[in-house]
């Protein structure tokens, strides 16, 4: 019985991802001027999960919104992602991002800088023909978007920082990721034109999904490969990023940890990655994190309960979320 709700439910997510597809496939992106459009064009039709939109779908098809709007702003919240990581690459020096080459490496910094900029504000062109309670979505979209940037701030500021604590580091997950998946259920509520409360409800779900999501991520990072996840991986070893894995090792294990952290700092980033994710195992840390991710879900749950005791597609979401492997 599970497995078939699970595999109807599967076939109603591929729908979306599909129409989305197409729907980023026939944007109107013009030609010319070429060091614009091309690389503009190279993102949208770059291989993404979608995840996003399909959130903004799936709350908008629960509430009752109008789907010509749910597919516009799911639109508009996956060219915010896009921009959100053709920069973010730039920031963290990656080179691949959705099986191909990340924008500034295949063309160069300029062009990528210029690129997001040009994607960010087709985000807005595509938000701004949302019909239903448009100003509210709109200040929603920049809202998230603000907090994108802080979160994307304590991330760069954090770097190579031992001193970062765990609940440091939920705060700037919470807003470089957290706060653009909250944005998707919560423009969901906003265009079903739901009260204040259910919104805010629906926010606080997709920002611990969003918590969830990036532990995950985290965790991907280092268990997964290149391949699966389509991007580059090690540049979080390179850069010194605090990352769920390293915060726990070092809050558990203290001096063993710095010890050990000290003496792989001369192996190339392959070998540290390596040591780093047999410690990581063989000492407790990946179950650690897991069910630190298990948490988020459990609380992204609970503001959904808040308002409908039922089990639905958020909470299948959610799970799909967390147990996603790229
Ligand atoms: C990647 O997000 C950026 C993070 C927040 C970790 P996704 O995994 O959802 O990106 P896609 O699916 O490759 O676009
Ligand atoms: C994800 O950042 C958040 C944003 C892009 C805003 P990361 O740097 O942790 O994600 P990946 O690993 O590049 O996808
Ligand atoms: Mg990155
Ligand atoms: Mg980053």
């Amino acid at each position: 019985m599970r497995q078939a709700i699970n595999i109807e439910f599967q076939n109603h997510v591929k729908t979306f991802q599909d129409q989305v597809n197409r729907e980023l496939e026939s944007l109107d992106i013009p030609m010319e001027p070429h060091y614009l459009y091309d690389p503009v064009r190279y993102v949208s039709k770059g291989v993404g999960k979608r995840l996003r939109p399909i959130l903004v779908m799936l709350v908008c098809e629960k509430y009752g919104a109008d789907k010509t709007d749910a597919l516009n702003a799911g639109l508009a919240v996956e060219m915010l992602h896009n921009f959100t990581l053709v920069h973010d690459d730039i920031m963290d020096q990656d080179s691949i991002r959705h099986g191909q080459q990340t924008v500034h490496k295949h063309w160069d910094e300029s062009t990528a800088i210029l690129a997001g900029d040009g994607i960010y504000a087709i985000a807005q062109l595509l938000m701004s023909r949302v019909k239903s309670n448009p100003l509210q979505a709109v200040r929603a979209f920049n809202q998230a978007t603000l907090m994108v940037c802080e979160g994307q701030a304590y991330d760069k500021e954090f770097e190579n920082d031992s001193s970062v604590s765990l609940d440091k580091y939920i705060i700037m997950i919470e807003k470089k990721t957290g706060w653009l998946i909250g944005l998707c259920a919560e423009l969901g509520g906003i265009l079903a034109d739901l009260d204040q409360g259910l919104i805010s409800c629906l926010r606080s779900y997709g920002l611990n999904l969003g918590i969830a999501f990036q532990i995950q991520d985290d965790i991907l990072e280092i268990t997964s490969n290149a391949k699966d996840m389509g991007k580059s991986l090690g540049s979080d070893v390179e850069a010194g990023k605090q990352t769920v894995l390293s915060i726990m090792a070092r809050e558990k294990y203290h001096q063993k940890w710095d010890e050990n952290f000290e003496k792989w700092s001369t192996l190339d980033v392959k070998k540290r990655m390596f040591e780093m994710k047999t410690f990581i195992e063989q000492n407790g840390i990946l179950s650690d994190a897991q069910n630190l991710a298990k948490t988020y879900i459990e609380k992204a749950h609970q503001e959904l309960i808040k308002f409908s005791p039922q089990i639905d597609d958020l909470h299948r979401f959610s799970e799909m979320v967390l147990n996603r492997k790229k």
